[in-house]
């Protein structure tokens, strides 16, 4: 791919509330092989390949949002590593001198293929979904999933040796509340890290019900307070996670509480769907069409100044309510979070 990053001085990208933002989630498909029940309904329509921007297109996204003085690129899905020939935007991206680091989410199912290939072009840190250590449960959970495969695929990248492996657990009153402490357990035993999420109302969904299975970030850190002892880090990445250390431990614990602990003071970033849509609230509509101006002759330049531009539209916060009528009707898969 010939879109390399020029070598002009990085202008901030600054919105309306004073927050810089140096950080951005790319989703390369919104396609999974996993369906968890709290991020997709079971019955899933994909975006038709046409309208998901190409890898020429994702690299050319990426590079404008380095040369605006983006310092992090994280690429989500849906799974990213079901994108074909993604380790090509891999390599072109981890390639990119000016950022800081290139990092990953992915379920783990393709860890145990490519680990090691992630981490020779540039990938330095990976977040791997694991919601349960029970097997039947994580089928339930994932309602495709094979527990063992990500486990292979967990120590196939602790074996590739990525910085600060972060485990996510999506925490559901009633289904897994009972394996805070094996989780944490888990991690301390992998020398890896692990956060708890709480579930987010995005997309209508009825296997659950997100009221009833919400479970708060306090209630967790009780639990494992019981076991463990946790010491609050005063680290703040921009990230929504807040760090605990643990004694006796190098692991450490988060919570992502967007529920109970708002972050979106702290917010550094903005997101780019599979579609092309850069949204500028994981918990707001507010959006432009990237893919439009591409497709409609527009080059770098030009994708920079809308992307300028778009900072005026990052709303304060998001307003998630615990009801089972969400006002977000994406699905978390069009986003990767
Ligand atoms: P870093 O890139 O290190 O900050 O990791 P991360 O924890 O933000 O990334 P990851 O992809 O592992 O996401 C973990 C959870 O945080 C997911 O459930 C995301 O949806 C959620 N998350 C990430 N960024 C935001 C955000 O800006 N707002 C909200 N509400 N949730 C977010
Ligand atoms: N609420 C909270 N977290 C979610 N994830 C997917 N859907 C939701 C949701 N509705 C998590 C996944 C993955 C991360 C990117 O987002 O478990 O770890
Ligand atoms: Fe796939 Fe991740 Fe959504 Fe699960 S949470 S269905 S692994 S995109």
């Amino acid at each position: 791919m010939n879109t390399s990053s020029s070598a002009l001085p990085s202008p901030a990208l600054i919105d309306k509330f004073g927050r810089k933002v140096d950080y951005v989630r790319i989703s390369v498909t919104d396609r999974c092989d996993f369906r968890c029940v709290y991020c997709m309904a079971e019955d899933m329509t994909f975006v038709p390949r046409q309208q998901v921007l190409s890898l020429e297109e994702l690299a050319l996204v990426a590079d404008a949002f380095a040369e605006l003085g983006v310092k992090r690129i994280r690429l989500t899905g849906g799974e990213p590593l079901v994108r074909k020939n993604v380790l090509s935007l891999i390599e072109h991206i981890g390639s990119i001198a000016s950022l800081d680091e290139l990092t990953l989410t992915t379920n783990g199912s393709q860890l145990e293929k490519y680990a090691s290939e992630l981490k020779a072009k540039g990938v330095k840190r990976i977040n791997i979904s694991l919601d349960s250590l029970n097997p039947q449960r994580f089928k339930q959970l994932t309602r495709t999933g094979d527990l063992a495969q990500v486990l292979t695929g967990i120590d196939c990248a602790i074996a590739a040796g990525f910085e600060r492996i972060k485990i996510n657990a999506v925490i559901l009153n009633g289904r897994n509340q009972d394996e805070v402490i094996d989780l944490v357990n888990f991690a301390c035993d992998k020398g890896i890290d692990i956060a708890f999420i709480e579930e987010m109302p995005l997309g209508l969904i009825d296997e659950h019900s997100r009221k009833l299975s919400f479970y708060s970030s306090d209630d967790i850190q009780q639990q494992l307070s019981q076991q463990h002892i946790l010491t609050a880090l005063n680290e703040h990445t921009g990230g929504p996670s807040r760090y605990y250390a643990l004694a006796n431990s190098n692991s450490r614990v988060g919570f992502i509480s967007p529920h109970s602990h708002n972050f979106c003071h702290l917010c550094n970033r903005v997101r780019v769907t599979a579609e092309g849509r850069l949204l500028l609230c994981l918990g707001n509509e507010h959006s432009i069409d990237l893919r439009a101006i591409l497709r409609n002759g527009g080059d770098k330049a030009a994708l920079k100044l809308a992307i300028i531009d778009a900072m005026d539209l990052k709303p304060e916060r998001h307003h998630f309510e615990l009801d089972d009528s969400p006002q977000i009707v994406r699905f978390m898969n069009t986003t990767g979070g």
